[in-house]
């Protein structure tokens, strides 16, 4: 057994990072864990790949190795995450990374043709990085990878007797990284690897399954998710592998950054906070100013953030979208994603000018604002693994509305007399995937905000009043690496 006070090496991989590099809940997780873990004593190195976007920003950058890889021979990078001390490794290799824009597509939102090859390439580097084989004289106890971009780590590692212990974080199961069965000779992969055991998925290369099947253990971002994964509802195809695997799977909450934090949030028209929450009424005028619609104190403002994909619900949403415009409400959206959702959304707009305003494309500071300057968030989405939004709108003082699934579930406390009652109430939930269910929430929510003393103010404070903060989280984290590890730690 190993005391509390022991150092562990952490080696945590990630294919984003906020703020160097963010597509989604992934680079806030991987841009604040680290830092969170290191605040807790641990030593921690980040790495990622050396995106074009993350090689152009400000701070000193040194090279400290060079590796011969199976795909190709690259260059090791050296920078602190900025904000903090924590070490971020980026592995070079302009081929595969120096390109613009998203990590994982083109300009034309399709997928880059060789993203195999790509993160191939990186779990290589992170696994001669776990065996300290690139002569950086640092060796990690344990290997932290995530999503379907690390997958291989936990098995490239698995063929050594005398190596770091793995743990696979999954954050969207839905997202597997499969690939034509084709690439598999094409990665220098060991033939071992292609079974219905190992890499293989119904005659395809799963990335995912080799965290799944491979890592000593596996967590997701909130325990309903860790429990929903293992049923075929959720499961993607993987939920027989994850019941059997159910012993080593664990389900932790993602925190919040302390950026996410209204009293102090630079992006705002005024701070405010749980004990001065006046300044919340002056960030919804000048959202309804910066997004056209007509300022209105007493009309309630919806707000929808995240990607226009079908697991955020959004159909559900446009389907009852001509519905909200009937209400005394307005609506503000802000996503990219599918084509055809931005499409549609728009066209709304272009209907309703007074009721509804729409934002395509990645906008940090808005998504600061919308949050500060909205009265409800609306996040109907059909699975949501922990779901960050949700905790910003909580600590915003804009109660949400989500159906009950994942993180959400988790997060999130519908509003009845007895959670009034008891001081718990922070939104409202609704429990079927369905435009009508939503509706009904919405309405619903519309109501408890026409009572603001009685119901909303109260649901206002219990939500701001939340612990989200990514210590305790950290320290679960710490636990599990433990448990991992067995007796494994190196000696301080
Ligand atoms: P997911 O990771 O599934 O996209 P999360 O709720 O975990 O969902 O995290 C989404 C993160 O990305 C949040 O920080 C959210 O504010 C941000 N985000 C999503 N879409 C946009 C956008 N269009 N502009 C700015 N931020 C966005
Ligand atoms: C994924 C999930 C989201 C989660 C995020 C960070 O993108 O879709 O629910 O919050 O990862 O873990």
């Amino acid at each position: 057994m190993t005391t509390p006070t022991t150092t562990c090496k952490i080696l945590f991989a990630s294919s984003e990072a906020y703020p160097l590099i963010k597509t989604g809940g992934l680079g806030d997780v991987s841009g604040a864990l680290p830092s969170a873990l290191a605040a807790l004593g641990q030593e921690i190195r980040l790495v990622l790949p050396a995106y074009r976007e993350v090689l152009e920003q400000k701070g000193r950058i040194k090279k400290i190795a060079r590796m011969d890889l199976p795909l190709g021979r690259v260059t090791l990078l050296e920078h602190l995450l900025p904000g903090s001390r924590v070490k971020v490794w980026l592995v070079d290799f302009p081929p595969y990374f120096d390109r613009p824009g998203n990590p994982y597509h083109g300009a034309n939102g399709l997928p880059w043709p060789d993203n195999a090859e790509r993160f191939a390439l990186f779990c290589q580097a992170v696994h001669a990085l776990a065996l300290d084989q690139a002569g950086v004289g640092w060796k990690p106890d344990l290997v932290h990878c995530n999503d379907w971009q690390t997958g291989l780590v936990p098995a490239l590692l698995s063929r050594h007797g005398e190596r770091p212990a793995t743990l696979f974080t999954i954050h969207n199961l839905a997202y597997q990284g499969l690939f034509p069965e084709s690439t598999f000779g094409v990665l220098d992969l060991p033939w071992s690897f292609w079974s219905s055991e190992a890499l293989e998925f119904w005659g395809q290369l799963s990335f995912l399954k080799g965290g799944v099947v491979f890592a000593d253990r596996i967590n997701t971002v909130s325990p309903t998710y860790a429990r929903e994964i293992q049923t075929p509802q959720f499961g993607c195809g993987l939920d027989g592998l994850l019941r059997h695997r159910s012993d080593r799977l664990t389900g932790i909450l993602n925190g919040i950054d302390r950026g996410w934090n209204p009293a102090r949030d630079p992006a705002l028209t005024k701070n405010y906070s749980l004990r001065n929450p006046e300044g919340k009424s002056a960030n919804k005028r000048a959202l309804q100013r910066e997004l056209g619609l007509p300022p209105s104190a007493g009309t309630p403002l919806l707000a929808f953030v995240g990607r226009l994909v079908e697991q955020k619900g959004i159909d559900l949403l446009l389907e009852i979208l001509p519905e909200i415009t009937e209400l005394p409400a307005q609506m503000v959206f802000l996503g990219s994603g599918e084509r055809h959702y931005e499409e549609s959304l728009r066209r709304m707009a272009r209907l309703h000018p007074e009721r509804i305003s729409v934002r395509t494309g990645f906008d940090e500071p808005l998504a600061h604002r919308i949050e500060a300057g909205a009265d409800i968030f609306v996040m109907p989405s059909r699975f949501e693994p922990c779901g960050l939004n949700q905790m910003y709108s909580l600590r915003y003082g804009t109660p949400p509305v989500v159906h009950r699934v994942g993180g959400l579930a988790d997060t999130v406390v519908d509003t009845t007399p007895a959670t009034l009652r008891n001081g718990t109430a922070t939104g409202v939930v609704f429990d079927e995937a369905s435009g009508s269910a939503l509706l009904e929430a919405v309405k619903r929510a519309v109501l408890l905000y026409g009572e603001q003393k009685r119901y909303w103010r109260p649901m206002q404070r219990h939500g701001m009043a939340q612990d989200f903060s990514w210590k305790s989280s950290a320290e679960r984290y710490l636990e599990l690496y433990r448990e991992t590890l067995g007796g494994r730690i190196s000696p301080d």
